[in-house]
């Protein structure tokens, strides 16, 4: 009997040192240990038979025999999956028909998703889009939006005076652009009218920059200029881009305001997303945040234009499109939108 057992080992690892299929090694294992017909099983079942001296010994070599296959078995596993490994890596240094590894996939900034959401409403609507400078003069961002140099509404926008020093203009002339409402005037400078266009771009205002201030931040402006055009046309273009932006079911409300180059002045309101209207620091403890500014364009800018207010009229407004993205993705700090950490934009 344990003849026959030495012979059984000897069989069962050299098959095993042979084999270099994991499929392999499992036939060999059921061939063995299986549980009702493996040759070592049967041997085993067969120690009761035995005398009792004898049952104990052949018992013990018997267990050691099936050990030994067993460990081999497992072994032999670990060679098989390393030699794989070491195929894969040498296979895949001289194929060069592999499939390459693809590099991270990155995604738009949110603040491009947004502005592309919202030129394709835009367009939708037959507005076009236009490009302005960063770099601004004062005439175009104030004087010929109705706000010559002592308009007290000029405070309102802290403004950075860039160094006239090398050019041929004087202090205080050229300045980063604190709104893109100067755009109305360069537009129909150079357009002949009726026209409806959009610029979106980045201002730039003197703040201290905190959870809710910063010195640079993104607009969308706008403007209609057509016969006819009356303060309900705008309300209704709007109510109608806020609802395609912000959803249906969203709370819009208007008020009365005041700038300089709209006569009269609305401003939309719409219900605050952070805080779904409870009121948050966000809202000011509100539950509405200011969305939209707008107004028909005072009869000072359309001359400013070059057009006759007597002939022309329209409609000028303005989307805070970094408030946007922070209304859309529920972001309760500006300076995010700014920040180049990819652990927090690969959230948006
Ligand atoms: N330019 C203004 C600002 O940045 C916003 C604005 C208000 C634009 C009313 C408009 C308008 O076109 O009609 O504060």
């Amino acid at each position: 009997m344990q003849e026959r057992l030495l012979n059984l080992k000897n069989e069962a690892l050299g098959r095993i040192m042979a084999s270099s299929e994991e499929e392999e090694l499992e036939e060999i294992r059921i061939d063995y240990l299986g549980k009702s017909k493996g040759k070592l099983t049967l041997i085993i079942k067969k120690l009761p038979t035995l005398a009792p001296e004898q049952r104990a010994i052949v018992g013990q070599f018997a267990n050691e025999v099936k050990r030994i296959i067993e460990d081999a078995i497992e072994s032999q596993k670990r060679i098989q999956n390393t030699k794989k490994q070491s195929n894969i890596i040498t296979s895949e240094w001289i194929d060069v028909t592999a499939p390459s590894i693809r590099p991270p996939e990155g995604h738009l900034h949110m603040m491009t998703q947004v502005t592309t959401e919202v030129l394709d409403i835009f367009q939708s609507l037959g507005y076009q889009a236009a490009d302005g400078f960063e770099i601004e003069s004062d005439y175009y961002n104030f004087t010929a939006l109705n706000m010559p140099p002592e308009a007290p509404s000029r405070d309102t926008q802290a403004t950075f005076h860039l160094d006239p020093n090398g050019t041929d203009l004087s202090p205080g002339e050229i300045i980063t652009r604190t709104q893109l409402s100067g755009m109305q005037v360069r537009i129909m400078e150079k357009t002949k009218p009726p026209m409806r266009v959009v610029i979106p771009g980045k201002v730039f205002r003197v703040d201290d920059v905190d959870a809710s201030h910063g010195f640079e931040f993104w607009q969308l402006e706008g403007i209609l200029i057509d016969k006819g055009v009356r303060l309900t046309d705008l309300l209704g273009t709007m109510e109608y881009v806020l609802k395609r932006l912000y959803g249906e079911n969203q709370k819009i409300r208007f008020d009365c305001t005041n700038f300089s180059f709209v006569e009269p002045g609305v401003q939309a309101f719409m219900s605050c997303t952070v805080c779904k209207g409870r009121g948050c620091p966000f809202c000011k403890l509100t539950g509405w945040v200011e969305i939209m500014p707008a107004g028909m364009v005072h009869p000072n800018v359309i001359k400013a234009g070059g057009l006759d207010p007597k002939e022309w009229g329209g409609f000028a407004f303005c989307i805070g499109l970094s408030r946007a993205v922070v209304l859309k993705y529920q972001i309760d700090d500006l300076r995010v939108l700014t920040n180049p950490d990819l652990r927090i934009l690969r959230q948006f």
